[in-house]
């Protein structure tokens, strides 16, 4: 048949059972040109490894969760199959021994397997992937308790607080291989890392929060009839979520909160700091946890949360405190880390508060008389934010000292660890070699541009407004076994 004469219906639909065939090869683990938008008009083909696949019995309806190579993980999506794009290079998952890919089983064995990994449906009849692609039955031994329980435990908590009482006995939060995990803690600093694939999928869609709509961006462990739910409720007080907007307006009704439930140790310019004990306020704790895994990839969330204070950072109006971000700090830690996780709400994100939380972890660095670094590793935004911080600190140091000034003596004025501040140096090109020795020198273009960052009126922390003091921990308090 030459190119150009019109397509015999035997041929088309030859070729359609061809196509079939192939979307019938593509499995978990293979890597396939997939169409991508990269701006409004630009589309283009990026390769991407297929994580997850929602088969339907209609090939062309089936979908594929596609994980795009060289691209952070925040863009991982389901894309229908016609975004595949089969005619070009497919590299399927090297055969294990004693295991079979699909592509390599004939077709009767092929469909059983299929069948088998076939996602459930759900009562309108919608494919829903399969328990097993979200949640790891080691780690979620049953499932979260319901928002209803602990909402009603929150206010409860943020009157009483009993260190010795655990109120989560018999939920499944606190049952999870809970000694191995803590053990992870006590070695790896605040969250253990991701060591198995559970969360590769992304389970969530968006969230609504105050008058925010957020989509989500990664995988977090809410309980599991909220996967794939349209929209979660949040709470933007307290952080409880619920599946309805009935039951979100019921709970609005009742909750009292109007801030984060814990000490308020800042307030500066409409803007708050509120210091809070994961061991005297577990719920709402577990709550942040769960909502901040959902923009954090690298690490992997706790339900532990005693060994942790959380700086909870709010913008204040009428209506209340509301919640813009949070650090979380090790009570206690043995690597000299000043912040375990940080997190801007996505919609208040790229406005400098980021920058403002960096900086608040350091001012209470200063007042313990410490120097502090964050929590390893750092994510790809985490480290964007670290070194512009880290940048325009140190610079802003070097421009208002006049003199001779050691790289010991600069830590100890910024709260900056030596080894951060000589990582900076190189990443501006300010550590030259002179004359047999290693001096710091600002070019006119650093100089330049902190100015032109410095003419954006940078928000800052005025370390006057800060009223705390370390607080102290006896031995039995720091065991949280
Ligand atoms: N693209 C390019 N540069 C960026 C971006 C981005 N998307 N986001 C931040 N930066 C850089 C910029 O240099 C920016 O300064 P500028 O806007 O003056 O150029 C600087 O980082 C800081 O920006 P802020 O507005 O102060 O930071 P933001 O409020 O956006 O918060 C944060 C930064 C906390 C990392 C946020 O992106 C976030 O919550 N990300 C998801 C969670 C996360 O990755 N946390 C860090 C994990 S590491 C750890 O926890 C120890
Ligand atoms: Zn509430």
């Amino acid at each position: 048949m030459s190119n150009n004469s019109t397509p015999k219906a035997s041929d088309l639909s030859e070729r359609n059972g061809d196509r079939s065939n192939a979307y019938l090869k593509i499995v978990v683990g293979c890597k396939v040109f997939v169409e991508k938008q990269m701006g409004p008009t630009d589309v283009q083909y990026r390769k991407a490894e297929i994580l997850s696949v929602r088969e339907a019995l209609d090939h062309s309806k089936t979908e594929y969760y596609v994980h795009y190579c060289e691209f952070n993980k925040r863009l991982d999506e389901w894309v229908p199959a016609h975004r595949l794009n089969l005619d070009k290079e497919i590299e399927y998952p090297k055969q294990r021994r004693g295991k079979h890919t699909l592509s390599g089983l004939d077709s009767t064995k092929k469909q059983r397997r299929i069948s088998k990994l076939t996602p459930l449906r759900d009562r309108e009849g919608k494919l829903t992937p399969r328990r097993e692609n979200y949640f790891d039955s080691s780690l979620f031994d049953s499932p979260i308790s319901s928002p209803a329980t602990t909402n009603d435990k929150l206010t409860e908590e943020a009157e009483h607080v009993d260190d010795e009482t655990d109120e989560h006995k018999g939920q499944a939060t606190d049952t999870f291989s809970k000694e191995k995990e803590i053990e992870k803690l006590r070695t790896s600093g605040s969250m253990t890392q991701c060591v198995n694939e559970i969360s590769r999928v992304k389970n969530l869609n968006k969230i609504q929060m105050g008058i925010h709509e957020i989509e989500a961006w990664y995988f977090s462990p809410y309980p599991e009839e909220y996967a794939h739910a349209e929209l979660i409720y949040i709470c933007e007080f307290c952080l409880s979520y619920f599946l309805s907007s009935k039951s979100f307006t019921r709970h609005r009704a009742k909750c009292t909160l109007l801030h984060p439930p814990g000490n308020e140790i800042y307030r500066y310019e409409g803007i708050s700091f509120f210091e809070i004990d994961g061991r005297k306020q577990r719920t709402y704790c577990r709550n942040l946890s769960l909502l901040s895994k959902m923009f954090l990839d690298h690490k992997t969330l706790y339900y532990d949360v005693d060994p942790f204070l959380f700086y909870i950072m709010t913008k204040n109006d009428e209506y209340g405190a509301h919640i813009l971000g949070y650090f979380s700090k090790e009570k206690e830690s043995l690597e000299g880390y000043n912040l375990a996780c940080i997190l801007t709400l996505p919609q208040h994100q790229r406005m400098g508060y980021g920058k403002l939380l960096i900086a608040f972890s350091y001012e209470l660095s200063k007042i313990e008389g410490r120097i502090g670094s964050p929590e390893k590793p750092l994510s790809d935004l985490g480290l964007l934010s670290y070194r512009a911080y880290w940048a325009e600190t140190i610079v802003e140091k070097l421009i208002d000292f006049r003199g001779e000034i050691t790289l010991e003596e600069l830590s100890h004025a910024t709260g900056i660890t030596v080894q951060d501040i000589l990582h900076t140096l190189q990443t501006i090109d300010a550590l030259k070699y002179y004359r047999g020795q290693h001096i710091i020198c600002l070019s006119t273009k650093t100089v330049e541009q902190y100015e032109r960052s410095n003419q954006k009126k940078r928000r800052k922390i005025d370390a006057t407004a800060l009223k705390w003091t370390p607080p102290i921990f006896t031995p039995a308090q720091l065991r949280y076994l």
